[in-house]
């Protein structure tokens, strides 16, 4: 299994250590090959909102010397795992919303891409509070065309990891095992129902605003999208 991971905390702390748990046990059900992104440090520029990607452009990029090999490996991965802790303002670091800007192109109603439609991915995050920063990551995943989105919220309630009791301690690195044997196993399935109603929706508003001699109409209409459901 191929599997990229995206570490969306600034610092090693919590998300890290139980991102490299999931890790762990992940390889041990088999060969994983990881590639692994450090936000922000692999991705340091915000999107400029240039749009070129929207268009079929994403080559050209301005900050395609960061972008580039962040797609690459998502494209060439079987697992996407995407790691953020929860803060408050708008539920994820810059750093992970940074990174969801520059790949939104990848949405159906943009710029979706066939190999997206078999993948699987897996949210970690930690914190007091952990749905609200799943959201919207899984969000977009599901828009992407993911096939399935899986997560793992860790509650603490403590900046350092070590601080908790063992018992806590053994009980989230339980939680993680379980779920990493979990996501290894998971074979493809029908896909989610928020991505049937997104591809309808993406449908609709393709023919009714877009229209042809435009980039998005124009590849699903090259695709048969339109026809029908590529996933
Ligand atoms: C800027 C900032 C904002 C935070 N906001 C929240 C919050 O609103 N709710 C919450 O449960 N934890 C919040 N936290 C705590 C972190 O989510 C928590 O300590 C997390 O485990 C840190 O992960 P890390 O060690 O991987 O960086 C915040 C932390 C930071 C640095």
């Amino acid at each position: 299994m191929k599997a990229t991971v995206f570490h969306g905390s600034p610092r090693k702390g919590n998300t890290y250590h139980a991102t490299k748990i999931f890790m762990d046990e992940l390889s041990k059900n088999g060969d994983v090959e990881y590639s692994e992104f450090f936000l922000p440090k692999d991705l340091l520029v915000f999107c400029t909102g240039c749009t070129l990607c929207m268009e079929g452009l994403r080559e050209k990029c301005p900050n395609a010397e960061f972008v580039t090999p962040i797609f690459d490996a998502v494209i060439n991965a079987d697992a996407l795992i995407f790691a953020a802790p929860h803060y408050g303002a708008c539920s994820i670091p810059a750093s992970m919303k940074t990174l969801l800007d520059h790949l939104d192109f990848l949405v159906l109603n943009v710029s979706p891409r066939e190999e997206i439609f078999t993948k699987k991915a897996f949210i970690i995050t930690t914190g007091a509070g952990t749905t609200a920063a799943v959201r919207p990551i899984k969000n977009l995943l599901l828009h992407w065309g993911i096939n399935r989105v899986y997560s793992r919220g860790i509650r603490l309630f403590t900046g350092k990891w070590d601080n908790m009791s063992n018992e806590k301690r053994a009980k989230h690195e339980r939680a993680l095992r379980k779920s990493a044997n979990k996501f290894y196993n998971a074979k493809k399935r029908h896909p989610h129902l928020s991505t049937i109603f997104f591809y309808h929706m993406s449908k609709f508003i393709l023919k009714n605003y877009v229209g042809e001699g435009n980039a998005p109409y124009e590849l699903w209409k090259e695709k048969g999208y339109f026809k029908k459901r590529p996933f």
